[in-house]
């Protein structure tokens, strides 16, 4: 069994997700940043993360996603300044798995990650921003150790459903 955590971060909040993920899988596992991946061939789970950003995923990992392989099994996480569980961060997942349309989803999760004041208060200006960044107001401390210990039992529910 050989797991791959592949994520991408610019700020930090979902490669720290990415590592507490890491920690859950108790078998042959890899992290790795989506730019520096060569190639996402032979492994049996691949958890792959990105910040939510303008309501969907990343440039970088979309290309990511789209080049899985076909049958791969993948698990999605997230972090995101809205809040969690709304309808918000659940757009950029639906995007994600309409993108991985030859993968098998196993599942996602996403938690909370805090956005620095200055690019909330340019983002709020913005039409196309502004309900995302009044809800990221709120999100300052996030990943906190909560959102971590669910990331990691998200991680082991995942692992529990590919070997079913
Ligand atoms: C340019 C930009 C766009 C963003 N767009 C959204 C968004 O549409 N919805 C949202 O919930 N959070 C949004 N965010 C907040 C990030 O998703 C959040 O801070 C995330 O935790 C950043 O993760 P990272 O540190 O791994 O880059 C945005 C942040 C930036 C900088």
């Amino acid at each position: 069994m050989k797991a791959l955590v592949a994520y991408y971060s610019d700020t930090g909040n979902t490669e720290k997700l990415a590592r507490a993920l890491c920690e859950a899988i108790h078998f042959e596992n890899e992290i790795k940043s989506i730019p520096e991946i060569q190639s996402a061939d032979g492994y049996d789970i691949i958890f792959c993360g990105f910040p939510v950003q303008a309501q969907s995923v990343p440039r970088k990992a979309q290309d990511f996603i789209k080049g899985l392989p076909a049958g791969q099994k993948v698990a999605f996480f997230s972090t995101h300044g809205s809040l969690r569980g709304g309808q918000l961060p659940r757009q950029a997942f639906e995007h994600a798995i309409g993108l991985a349309s030859k993968a098998s989803v196993l599942g996602h999760f996403g938690c909370r990650g805090q956005v620095r004041q200055n690019i909330i208060d340019a983002l709020m200006k913005k039409p196309e921003h502004k309900a995302w960044a009044e809800e990221a107001l709120s999100a300052a401390g996030h990943p906190d150790s909560q959102d971590l210990a669910d990331g990691k039992k998200f991680a082991q529910e995942m692992l529990a459903k590919m070997s079913r």
